[in-house]
């Protein structure tokens, strides 16, 4: 081990102290001797996980641009690789592992490219273990609290021909002034807020990304001011819980205030990720209604309809607390889309509580639902939890809970045909090329047939027909 590096640490990870935000704002710079470093070089990034990744990504992009460096979609021809990873199951976590291991064979042929692995696998003490004891082709591992810190690291990996590992296990800081390039030029990612501080007894989300900490309100308008003049037509605040915001910062200004501020400017669609159903107030639940630029689809994680099951997760709401929430958006939200997660197969799960989860998804008909297999996450109270489901009991119940799923979307799908919907237009689709592809507000992907350069635009599409999950239509 070498002693300069910088290991991630689970326990420290998961302290939490009551001391302020720390707001970084000092201007970030690539140091003057760099800042050519990738002149005739490429790079190739590769995002997994959440919209926080995605987001974290763009500042990556950002960094690598400062440092020169261009962009090449094939990791094969590429002279830095970097793979911004997730933790969040063993599955997304094997993926990852397999595409380290291809590296491996492009090292063969060509030993200068630098691997740089970061993202909240790297988070993980056995993640990191392993990397260093097998993976020999990663040049750099970085935490998600290292973005900053990219281009150094990438100078010593380079010049020292080392490795580098630097995973700061701190609660974590609000960095400002980080470049950024974003991937879509109508839609962008705002983080509103970092770190989860609800500790699900699952979830290694808290343990990865840190304190729940805000950023300031000024910062954040006068970024959505910025994306309005640049002509963007909608943004996304994002946070892992988004109604905690401003809670660490002690004023009296919280996400529904926030969420207004932000619908007053002149932007036409404003969505939100994630929101917990612990603080979704009344308040919040007005300006959703009020703000006609407030989309009206919500996605709240419900993770499962079985109380004891959800006070083992550490959810902190009852069923009932949900389905109050959710007839309230139904009958206050006209219109209103709403999606879900659920975890099937926790730790000692009975078929009679998975029932109730099936039930309830029944009751509420969700617009969607992501359903996944628990996974046992390392250090998480959840891992230790004695479970006697077998892994096939659980896939046969991600399986029975999917078809109703299924159903659900359908019939929502069905019930739009006819109707003339506003699209933000995408651009072509991933299939054929002839037929853009974009969502309504509802958050609902369409395909049509463009009679209009319309990429980047809101349109109104007709709807003609509907499959489980996408709507075709036509331009009117
Ligand atoms: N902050 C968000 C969720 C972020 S993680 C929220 O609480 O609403 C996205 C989803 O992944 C979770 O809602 C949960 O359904 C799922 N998930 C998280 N940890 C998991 C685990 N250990 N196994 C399986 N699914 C998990
Ligand atoms: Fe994970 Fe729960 Fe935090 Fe969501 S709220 S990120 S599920 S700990
Ligand atoms: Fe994955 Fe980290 Fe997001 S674990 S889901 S990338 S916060």
């Amino acid at each position: 081990m070498n002693k300069d590096w910088n290991l991630p640490n689970l326990k420290m990870a998961q302290k939490r102290s009551i001391d302020e935000t720390l707001i970084e704002r000092s201007l970030f710079e690539i140091p003057e001797q760099y800042i050519n470093i990738g002149q005739d070089k490429t790079y190739y990034l590769r995002t997994y996980g959440c919209q926080a990744n995605e987001r974290d990504s763009e500042t990556i992009k950002g960094i690598f641009e400062k440092m020169s460096f261009t962009q090449c979609d094939e990791m094969n021809e590429a002279d830095v690789i970097i793979f911004n990873t997730c933790a969040i199951r063993e599955n997304a976590e094997n993926k990852v592992f397999g595409e380290i291991g291809n590296v491996k064979v492009i090292k063969q042929t060509r030993p200068d490219v630098v691997l740089m692995v970061g993202g909240c696998m790297t988070q993980e003490e056995n993640v990191v273990n392993r990397l260093l004891k097998t993976y020999h082709q990663v040049d750099v591992i970085f935490g998600t609290h290292n973005i900053h810190r990219l281009p150094q690291l990438l100078i010593q990996a380079y010049f020292n021909k080392e490795r580098v590992v630097e995973v700061f296990s701190k609660e974590g800081e609000v960095y400002e002034n980080l470049p950024v390039s974003r991937n879509n030029k109508s839609k962008a990612w705002v983080n509103i807020m970092y770190g989860c501080d609800k500790f699900c007894t699952y979830c290694i989300v808290p343990y990865t990304r840190g304190k729940e900490r805000s950023r300031l309100k000024e910062d954040i308008l006068s970024e959505v001011d910025d994306l309005v003049n640049q002509g963007f037509k909608e943004v996304t605040l994002l946070g892992q819980n988004v109604n905690a915001y401003g809670k660490d910062l002690n004023l009296d200004f919280d996400f529904a205030d926030l969420l207004e501020s932000v619908a007053l400017k002149d932007i036409p669609r404003v969505r939100f990720m994630t929101s917990h159903p612990w603080d979704f107030t009344d308040k919040l639940i007005g300006v959703i209604a009020k703000m006609p630029n407030v989309m009206p689809f919500i996605h709240l994680p419900l993770q499962s309809g079985n109380n004891e099951i959800l006070k083992i997760m550490g959810r902190r709401y009852t069923k009932e607390d949900y389905l109050t929430i959710f007839d309230k958006l139904r009958s206050q939200v006209p219109n209103i889309a709403l999606s879900t997660d659920i975890i099937v197969g926790f730790p000692n799960e009975s078929e009679a509580q998975f029932q109730e989860t099936l039930e309830l998804i029944d009751h509420c008909q969700f617009d969607n639902v992501y359903s996944f297999i628990y996974s046992a996450r390392e250090k998480t109270p959840a891992a230790s939890m004695v479970d006697n489901v077998s892994l096939s009991e659980k896939n046969d119940r991600l399986q029975r809970l999917n078809k109703r799923i299924g159903v659900h979307a359908l019939m929502h799908n069905q019930a739009m045909v006819g109707k003339t919907v506003s699209v933000l237009v995408d651009g072509p689709s991933k299939k054929n090329s002839d037929v853009y592809s974009g969502y309504t507000e509802t958050n609902k992907l369409v395909n049509f047939k463009p009679t209009t350069d319309c990429i980047g635009e809101i349109v109104l599409v007709e709807i003609i027909s509907a499959k489980t999950w996408t709507l075709q239509g036509k331009q009117v």
